[in-house]
């Protein structure tokens, strides 16, 4: 008999991958889905990235093995992109290295920054891969509760005890936040890092979503902040700005020992992103045309936000008014708290699909998640599914 180890059997069922297989239970039961569960952009990067990554993938020599830390193309076209949008100007090609995307990036981060029985911070609710990694290698988590009483960004010295603060070794921080939709302001973020300073915490910033925000500026990075570079790596992912989450690809940046100790681990285990991808997104950074698509894909989530707002305040639901990222966090109708069995309910009633809040952790329960990647026709189906159910229950 084949016995899996334990790291694995003890590891939870990947939340999206549940998702994904209750939707096609329900299809194959003959109901018309529609899907506002996943984060997974609909829209292809436009036309002219797509000519550009045809133009690399037909370049010989670019289909050897790809260099460990990253292109230099693209890392120095990370440097000036965190400069042009964040005014992060002072790192080096010792600060930056590229990623298989965020999550490699964060999964292979833990055992860089974490022994067995340390313990680390991570926001609750939160995108699930933090603390499941994290957990893994044997760390110990101490949640951070992030609800609508805290506006999602709590004063970590109220929901911590000293000895938690100073005890962990590391901070997990993503904002635009996954799945409230929370951007603090500067000062908020800098008090995070002056107090990650105070304890000696290793910062990890995500900021999976620095190009979809609803205001006029871009989020805030961490790496702008003051003393910042003393404890922050923070990774930034092309999958949601630019509607490629299938190119694997992003970079890390920070602390040059915090890089080093990424790229040694990644060093074991991966090759690296395929060159032609990692030049395409180096010319596509440094287009001129980059801006503006950035500019009207934000558009884009900004419409369907609206579109899904509205019909929300019309049934008279709770949310929060994301600031920045692709979700609409939703509490539940009529205070019932078990999001998983209300989320089973609406999938078999209506054949919609949506995040159940306790999927992101324990203090998601009582919400749902809605994400805007979905075309307005969808968006208009689905709030009439969500307003039937309701009627209904
Ligand atoms: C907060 C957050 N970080 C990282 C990721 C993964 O991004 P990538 O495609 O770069 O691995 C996601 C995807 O949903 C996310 O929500």
């Amino acid at each position: 008999m084949v016995r899996l180890a334990k790291r694995v059997t003890d590891l939870p069922p990947y939340l999206f991958a549940q998702i994904d297989e209750a939707a096609r239970r329900a299809r194959s039961n003959g109901l018309d889905i529609v899907h506002m569960g996943i984060g997974d952009p609909d829209q292809d990067p436009p036309e002219w990235i797509r000519r550009i990554l045809a133009e690399e993938v037909m370049r010989s020599g670019s289909h050897r093995y790809p260099s460990y830390k990253g292109h230099p193309q693209l890392l120095e076209a990370a440097l000036h992109y965190l400069d042009r949008r964040f005014g992060v100007n002072r790192l080096n090609l010792d600060n930056v290295c590229t990623t298989i995307g965020s999550k490699e990036g964060l999964a292979n981060l833990a055992p860089a920054v974490l022994n067995p029985g340390d313990s680390f911070i991570a926001p609750d609710p939160s995108y699930p891969v933090f603390a499941t990694l994290a957990r893994q290698i044997g760390a110990l988590e101490v949640s951070l509760p992030l609800t609508a009483d805290n506006h999602y960004a709590p004063n970590l010295a109220d929901e911590l005890t000293e000895y938690q603060l100073q005890s962990a070794r590391v901070i997990y921080v993503n904002y635009p936040h996954n799945p409230s939709g929370c951007a603090p302001d500067k000062a908020y973020l800098q008090n995070v890092v002056d107090c990650a300073r105070q304890n000696d915490l290793i910062v990890v910033s995500d900021l999976a979503y620095a190009e979809i925000y609803y205001g006029a500026e871009p989020p805030i990075s961490l790496l702008s902040l003051d003393g910042a570079l003393e404890c922050v790596i923070e990774f930034h992912s092309f999958s949601k700005s630019f509607n490629m989450t299938g190119w694997r690809c992003g970079f890390a940046a920070g602390h040059p020992d915090l890089v080093r100790g990424l790229t040694q681990i990644k060093t074991n285990i991966d090759s690296g992103v395929f060159n032609a991808i990692q030049v395409a997104m180096a010319r596509v950074l440094a287009d001129p045309h980059c801006d503006e698509f950035l500019s009207d894909n934000r558009l884009m989530y900004a419409k369907r936000l609206d579109r899904v707002l509205t019909v929300l305040a019309q049934l008279g639901l709770e949310y929060n008014r994301p600031g920045g990222a692709i979700y609409v966090w939703c509490r539940i109708p009529n205070g019932d708290r078990d999001s998983i069995a209300w989320a089973s309910a609406l999938l078999d009633a209506t054949g919609l699909v949506i995040g159940p809040g306790r999927g992101y952790g324990v203090h998601g329960e009582g919400w749902f998640r809605l994400s805007l990647t979905t075309p307005d026709a969808d968006i208009d189906r689905a709030m009439e599914l969500l307003a039937q159910f309701m009627r209904r229950n």
